[in-house]
């Protein structure tokens, strides 16, 4: 299903301090809101409407990140629950922005997780990360509202040093495509989109599957100049973005986005 809306949310003043599994370095606020401007903007010239630009919240350190408050199943909007207690609430600013958008609002309830960045959702299945923040009980949820509505669910085992399942993967309605890393392409081995596999290395550019499309432009971590190659081979119009200051507490491009 084609998407053409996006909602996005301005990191605020304390960004810095947002969550990490290793430090890989000081943010720099300024630059940070830099590169989410020309993100944005780049959203818009591949055809992107941001219906939703969120300010910040320096409460919420981590709330740049709209993509894990919630996961969207064509109509349905699905609330989900946060591992970390200093994420907690970013759901219900999102919710507020997003509910007049969608017809039927669900809900991942306690004890249940779920992050949003742990569900690749393409047109008939739900990939789903089983995580530090996305837990069986979460995963149990949300395939028992996601199955009547027409969707497969399949579960994926993450490493440890893995934060969120798309920060390897990511899928392109328009071009009916999964770009992953070779390590979870075999995952997608009965899948019924055309796979891409990017390699990707343990620096900045272990991102570089996760990459955002419309039609055949597409955007990629300028981090992986790998994505930028491999991609433009396969005839996409390529739009390199810098996003390292994101990279650095975990966040990957598709974190700072959700579509619909
Ligand atoms: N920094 C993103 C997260 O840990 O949730």
């Amino acid at each position: 299903m084609s998407q053409n809306f996006a909602i996005v949310r301005t990191p605020g003043k304390t960004i810095n301090r947002g969550l990490r599994i290793f430090d890989r370095g000081e943010v720099d606020v300024d630059l940070a809101r830099e590169q989410h401007e020309k993100f944005c903007r780049v959203l818009k010239d591949i055809g992107y409407n941001i219906v939703v630009w969120m300010s910040s919240n320096d409460g919420l350190p981590d709330s740049v990140f709209v993509e894990d408050p919630a996961v969207i199943l064509g109509d349905t909007l699905v609330m989900t629950r946060l591992a970390r207690p200093e994420r907690r609430g970013e759901e219900k600013e999102l919710e507020k922005e997003l509910q007049m958008h969608f017809q039927n609002i669900q809900r991942i309830t306690d004890p249940g997780l779920v992050e949003g960045g742990d569900v690749l959702v393409t047109d008939d299945t739900l990939y789903i990360g089983l995580s530090k923040r996305t837990d069986i009980v979460g995963i149990n949820q949300l395939s028992r509202i996601a199955e009547p509505l027409g969707y497969n669910t399949k579960t994926i085992i993450l490493p440890d040093d893995r934060l969120h399942l798309k920060g390897e993967v990511t899928y392109h309605p328009d071009t009916n495509t999964i770009t992953t890393t070779p390590r979870l392409a075999p995952e997608f081995k009965n899948a019924q989109q055309r796979i891409i596999e990017i390699p990707v290395d343990d620096g900045l550019g272990r991102f570089g599957a996760n990459c955002i499309s419309k039609g055949n432009k597409i955007i990629t971590t300028s981090e992986c100049p790998m994505a930028e190659k491999i991609l433009s081979g396969y005839g996409y119009e390529v739009f390199p973005v810098d996003l390292s200051e994101f990279n650095k507490i975990d966040g990957a491009m598709s974190c700072l986005a959700k579509f619909f």
